[in-house]
């Protein structure tokens, strides 16, 4: 692997830990102003600290996130289809390589429909992505989305995770099931899971616990962290599952996020 390809996943994956936690805020692209991404800046900044990387969209990038950061940012360059399409799994590229280098992102995201009426275009489309983004030593994270007809099992999500890295993927993001470790085995490039819709705090702490140990290298979640009444301890709970310390330290000001993450540990 090339020095400029190797030092970006690093920048992603934590050498120290081998671990990851992406921190998505791309959901406007298809779903517009979510809640709790009204005014994503003032979302985002408080649990940027938190981060590993960012993940979103260009247009997010320039008008919300200020260029003195320096996290390592994931752009989102698959779309063109919102909520409101029936067609809405017909995604296409929506952001060249040449902005992704000039907005000086640490890999691109693109979503593949497996299994669903538009698989094949979206399995070219992302061989095109993987085939501009490795002449410049970026790597491709691939997003399994799943069609609502499809079950997110074991078999449909390995099959799924496989092409992606079959396809020339560097790193998979997709969901927690059970038997995940079925998906990670037969998975030749690091995985991620998405978060999915908000569900209860210890549920997404668990469903993160869960993950990792079945062999995930990290998450990519959203929802369950900015849409929680109380995001801060929520990421820092996140990230205590993610990249294990000792909570010993915490027990005089723990939150209740803090103590459930040290619980799943013990
Ligand atoms: C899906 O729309 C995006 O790829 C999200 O970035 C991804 O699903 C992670 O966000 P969440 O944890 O909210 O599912």
């Amino acid at each position: 692997m090339d020095w400029g390809m190797a030092n970006r996943i690093n920048r992603i994956i934590r050498p120290d830990t081998g671990r990851t936690l992406m921190f998505a805020v791309d959901h406007g692209y298809f779903m517009g102003p979510t809640t709790g991404l009204e005014k994503l800046d003032e979302t985002v900044m408080p649990l940027l600290p938190y981060a590993d990387s960012l993940m979103l969209t260009r247009g997010a990038l320039r008008y919300y996130v200020t260029p003195k950061i320096d996290t390592p940012i994931i752009l989102r360059v698959s779309g063109g289809t919102s909520v409101l399409n029936k067609h809405m799994l017909h995604e296409g590229i929506v952001a060249g390589i040449e902005d992704a280098i000039r907005l000086n992102v640490a890999a691109v995201a693109f979503s593949i429909m497996v299994g669903a009426d538009y698989e094949r275009d979206t399995l070219l489309a992302f061989t095109e992505v993987i085939d501009m983004a490795e002449r410049y030593g970026i790597p491709t994270l691939a997003v399994t989305a799943v069609g609502k007809e499809l079950v997110r099992d074991a078999k449909y999500l390995g099959l799924a995770s496989r092409i992606a890295a079959e396809l020339g993927a560097r790193i998979v993001k997709t969901y927690y099931c059970d038997g995940f470790e079925k998906v990670v085995e037969s998975c030749p490039v690091p995985i991620i899971i998405a978060g999915g819709k908000k569900i209860p705090e210890k549920d997404a702490l668990k469903l993160t616990y869960d993950a990792l140990k079945a062999g995930a290298v990290g998450v990519d979640m959203g929802r369950n962290i900015w849409q929680s009444e109380n995001p801060v301890p929520m990421i820092k709970a996140v990230r205590g599952i993610v990249h294990p310390v000792s909570y010993t330290h915490l027990r005089a000001h723990e939150t209740e996020a803090d103590l459930v993450c040290r619980l799943l540990l013990e």
